[in-house]
């Protein structure tokens, strides 16, 4: 994981790689610092702290030159000074940022280092030592970089300074994401557009095993064998505006507040004017040939893959598996013989999604990537992408990227279902039902107040809760379960209803505070039977039930919606349970503890 950001050549070099790392800490957050070289002199300042802190420590420090800065979500090394970035080489000549894990850090110590004590713990550090040690052979620094990368085995994103020439910086990644921005006198580069989208809007991709020379006007790109390769820039089309939080006092509620107007971006960019699809032919008519889909994901991304299953077999009748990325890869069920493998990833980044894309690669099999960031790792290794057009989602805890996951699957589903015959796909009007979505998604958010009430009266002071409900509603508890745990950190189960009986519900004590799903009508008849069995040994219930199923004394009554799109409104409560609930215990909503945004670690 951890964000990498650098410039060259501008006299504004330390704001520029401030700025940078607060917009990439979602990557991040353990440690941070910044390199600045400039006329024969330089600066290294890191912290255990976060981005802010070491804006604090930086204040005095000239701002002009070639810098180079780094957020860290700590893998090798506990989170201290040592062990943060950038790595100054031992003589003092070489800086370095890297994202990424070094697989073969121990060989290479043993192999090029072993007559030199490390500073930290980090296997990055031996990566510029490494570099240094070539550079004493006598190679160029870009002979060096170059040798140090044939020797690397692992994931990467490298950023190097060399303090005897600061004029430039080396780069080059594996799997790691990295990125140059093109600014008008000076250059950038960043593990994400958004690092840099203050200073421009033109990016340049960098593909695994190339090496970059970056100047202030120029960007040398060096394949494999050395040789220049030339490549366009690409005009990216963020909003600078939507990565800020406005009036907000946190990205999480921004980002729970902007469902509705994400669901209908997504009516407009899935469906013209005149009712049909805009989901590219090809990637229906590969979908209809399959006789089985695989939906692969992690943590909300599974979640929502959950509900998509759902919906893909109700309106296909098309078979569907959900898997966790991180068991996949390395757990391959029996696949059929014609699978289709969709991939639900918010960042596009995520190692354990990635690691499952690979093998799929390797087998030649179809897949499609349904993801919120244009041109990241797996929209660009998959057959297809489709974009969930969600806009950025800074906050660590995942709110719109699940519901428009859950959105985009459901367009997928009708074009598909509509594509095989089937009358359920034909008869359903998305425009119109994901239409009344949105108004019921814009009533619960108007309504804060109250889920602030309910987080303060029922998860005051609690260590545990459950989640409870069936079908869809299972489904989505374990959504609602585990925003509570991330940023809240009180322990939460989501459960399927029926099978707390079985075992868990000697959990349930007097006062567990117990929340319940009911979105229909049959299933929800036997979840108020479970409801009943766990108050009768002492818990407290909050019952979230949709409009037309609910009793006087459910706590939340939901504004009725079709039954195959109720997860997009019963997790909105509990999303604001979450969000309450974390603030009410004073802790970093968007920021907790021991996360990251983008996980890119296997
Ligand atoms: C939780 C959350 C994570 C991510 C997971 C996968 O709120 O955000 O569980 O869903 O790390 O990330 P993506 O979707 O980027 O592959």
């Amino acid at each position: 994981m951890c964000g990498i950001v650098g410039v060259v050549g501008s006299q504004n070099t330390k704001n520029i790689l401030l700025n940078g790392l607060h917009k990439l800490e979602y990557r991040g957050y353990d440690s941070a610092g910044i390199m600045i070289s400039h006329n024969e002199e330089m600066f290294v300042t890191k912290t255990p702290g976060r981005v802010a802190e070491l804006e604090a420590l930086v204040a005095n420090k000239e701002s002009a030159g070639t810098g180079i800065g780094h957020t860290r979500w700590a893998t090798h090394g506990e989170p201290t000074e040592n062990n943060a970035h950038p790595h100054l080489s031992k003589s003092g000549r070489f800086g370095l940022v890297h994202n990424g894990v070094i697989e073969n850090f121990e060989w290479l110590k043993e192999t090029y280092l072993s007559d030199i004590t490390l500073s930290g713990d980090t296997d990055s550090e031996i990566v510029v030592e490494v570099v240094d040690y070539f550079s004493k052979q006598g190679l160029s620094t870009i002979d060096a970089f170059s040798k140090m990368l044939e020797e690397v085995k692992g994931s990467y994103a490298l950023a190097l300074i060399d303090t005897e020439d600061d004029s430039q910086i080396f780069l080059a990644k594996n799997k790691s994401p990295l990125l140059v921005g093109l600014a008008d006198g000076y250059n950038l580069v960043g593990s994400d557009a958004m690092a840099m989208i203050n200073e421009t809007d033109r990016f340049v991709e960098i593909m695994d095993g190339e090496k970059i020379i970056l100047s202030a006007t120029n960007m040398l790109i060096l394949n494999k064998d050395n040789e220049e390769v030339t490549r366009d820039f690409y005009v990216a089309e963020i909003d600078a505006n939507d990565t800020e939080k406005g009036l907000y006092p946190h990205y999480m509620l921004k980002e729970i507040d902007e469902q509705p107007a994400v669901m209908r971006t997504l009516i407009q960019e899935y469906v013209t004017p005149t009712g049909e699809s805009t989901i590219p032919v090809e990637i229906v008519s590969e979908m209809a040939e399959s006789d089985r889909i695989y939906v692969v994901g992690c943590g909300t991304s599974w979640h929502a893959g959950l509900v998509g299953k759902k919906m893909l077999e109700e309106l296909t009748q098309i078979p569907v598996e959900v898997h966790l990325a991180s068991e996949m890869g390395y757990d391959m069920p029996i696949l059929s013989k014609k699978p289709f493998f969709i991939f639900l990833t918010q960042s596009g980044e995520t190692a354990d999604s990635r690691q499952v894309l690979v093998k799929i690669n390797e087998m030649k099999l179809p897949s499609l990537t349904i993801t919120n960031v244009k041109g990241s790792t797996l929209s660009r290794e998959a057959t297809h992408t489709l974009l969930l057009h969600a806009g950025p989602e800074i906050a660590v805890a995942s709110t719109k990227a699940y519901t428009s996951q859950i959105s985009v699957m459901l367009f997928l589903a009708k074009a598909l279902g509509e594509k095989l015959g089937q009358e359920k796909a034909k008869g359903l009007d998305i425009v119109h039902e994901l239409g009344i979505v949105a108004a019921a998604m814009e009533s619960l958010v108007d309504d804060k107040d109250h889920y602030s009430e309910l987080s303060q009266s029922f998860l005051n002071e609690t260590r545990n809760a459950f989640y409870i409900g069936r079908g869809l509603d299972y489904a989505v508890s374990l959504e609602g379960a585990l925003k509570l745990k991330e940023i809240s950190y009180i322990q939460a189960e989501g459960f399927a209803a029926g099978e707390l009986k079985h075992g868990t519900i000697a959990l349930i004590e007097k006062g567990t505070p117990v929340v319940a799903l009911i979105s229909n009508k049959e299933m929800g008849s036997h979840t108020r039977g479970n409801i009943k069995e766990v108050e009768s040994r002492g818990a407290k219930s909050l019952v979230i039930a949709l409009e037309g199923l609910e009793k006087e004394t459910d706590a939340i009554v939901l504004p009725h919606v079709h039954e195959l799109v109720t997860p997009l409104v019963t997790v909105i409560p509990l999303q604001l349970l979450a969000y309450y609930a974390s603030l009410q215990r004073d802790l970093d909503v968007d920021k907790p503890r021991n996360l990251a945004k983008s996980v890119t670690v296997e």
